[in-house]
């Protein structure tokens, strides 16, 4: 008899156990966010929760939006919004999406036509992976990670292999993210733009940037590294999102140079957007208050108190961790090199690099801090690790804490591993 779906199931579950793969829904029982993206812990700030409370109470509408942006959910507020947003961002257009997931999606399965080429980063996220698979273009291929002479390499190829290419008659799309969120580093923007423009002068190159980790926290008030370098110009579109430092949810895509066309563009192809219940109220009010605090300058202070906290962090660890065998933990070399460090653009998302990311985090968890492991598939094999997050809220204390927490585990597994080799010498 044919298994039942069930256990099919349950035997594809059970393979994930074995390779300790296993993703689990789990409730946080700690109390200190060393994880979440909430970068300003704004989703826990009360002067924005006074304000988004105030704003519901004298809205007119606050629930449903009542269908889709292309039937009965395009309501002024949701053009207001985005004429806020549009202004801001600086850009001259901008268009609502339910979720960056979404966002990413809908832009890469529909906006590359037959014979064009994605070329994307190594680490880019899921959600323009699923765009690509979707897409019609004739060709998806990533380059190293944030390694420009392999883009550069890569690039030049195509084009000698694809004399459209060269022509301007097929696009290339180039898509990166300003900041990654598993090693907390940041794309090499303007050499990758450089490159893009030098290799396909005819203006074929489309360089796609998602600001997902990066709006809020970096450039004039919060407006992201594309802003902060600015480079909007040069940038075909940018996507910024509200779940992660904004504290609210949903994203938007920022479009440029062809931007009221592909504004239009994405209204008539992208599905997600197409054949989904527009953005709530309530959404809407939670983005503008969020956009109230990146304009009134708090965003701004809370950004350089985060990074304050981040430069402590690191010079507080960093002289611990000089001794500790690489076997055990280690931060990634680029952040062990003080002098080499860009104080004005530091990440608050820092690997510790070890091979026992599950004991490390249930010893930190058990300690009332919350981290969470990162295995193999989300990260390649050997770049295990615990993905530390640090927040414009955490105080001082709390990083001295979690550091004196983690560098008792060090100690503790450094005896072991002593332990071991004497064991060994003497046999
Ligand atoms: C780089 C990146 N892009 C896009 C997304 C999706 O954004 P959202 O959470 O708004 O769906 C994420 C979320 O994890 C992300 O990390």
């Amino acid at each position: 008899m044919a298994p039942r779906l069930e256990d099919t199931l349950a035997a594809k579950l059970h393979s994930r156990d074995e390779k300790s793969s296993r993703r689990r829904l789990i409730l946080p029982n700690t109390t200190v966010d060393l994880s979440s993206n909430d970068y300003l812990s704004l989703s826990t700030n009360h002067d924005l929760r006074d304000h988004f409370l105030g704003k519901l109470k004298s809205a007119e509408l606050v629930l449903g939006s009542g269908g889709s942006r292309l039937l009965d959910g395009n309501t002024p507020a949701h053009v207001r919004l985005e004429n806020r947003l549009k202004d801001f961002f600086r850009s001259s257009a901008a268009l609502l999406f339910n979720s960056g997931f979404e966002a990413n999606a809908s832009f890469f399965s529909c906006v590359p036509q037959p014979g064009d080429i994605i070329v994307y980063d190594e680490y880019i996220h899921a959600s323009v992976h699923d765009g690509m698979r979707a897409s019609r273009a004739r060709q998806s291929l990533s380059f190293r990670h944030n390694t420009v002479s392999s883009l550069r390499d890569i690039l030049s190829r195509l084009i000698k292999e694809v004399p459209l290419l060269k022509a301007g008659r097929h696009n290339v799309f180039i898509a990166v993210e300003s900041l990654y969120s598993m090693d907390g580093d940041f794309a090499p923007l303007v050499d990758i733009l450089d490159i893009v423009e030098g290799l396909l002068p005819l203006g074929n190159g489309y360089v796609v940037v998602d600001e997902a980790h990066a709006t809020g926290v970096y450039g004039p008030q919060g407006r992201g590294i594309v802003s902060s370098l600015g480079v909007e110009d040069r940038v075909f579109s940018r996507l910024v999102t509200f779940g992660k430092a904004l504290g609210a949810s949903g994203a938007f895509l920022a479009v440029f140079l062809v931007s009221p066309i592909l504004r239009e563009y994405l209204i008539n192809y992208a599905r997600p957007l197409i054949y989904t219940t527009a953005m709530s109220h309530t959404t809407v009010l939670s983005i503008g208050c969020s956009l109230d605090f990146l304009e009134n300058g708090t965003a701004s202070k809370l950004s350089s108190h985060l990074h304050k906290i981040i430069s402590h962090f690191l010079d507080t660890i960093r002289p611990q961790l000089h001794a500790t065998p690489h076997s055990i933990v280690a931060l990634p070399s680029c952040l062990m090199d003080e002098h080499a460090l860009d104080r004005t653009r530091l990440s608050p998302i820092i690997p510790l690099l070890t091979p026992q990311p599950r004991p490390l985090a249930a010893h930190l968890q058990s300690l009332g801090y919350l981290v969470r492991p990162i295995v193999h598939p989300t990260v390649p094999k050997g770049q295990e690790r615990v993905r530390v997050c640090l927040h414009a809220g955490n105080t001082l204390e709390e990083v001295h804490g979690f550091i004196e927490a983690t560098m008792g585990w060090v100690h503790a597994q450094t005896a072991i591993e002593k332990g071991r080799c004497a064991i060994g010498a003497k046999l």
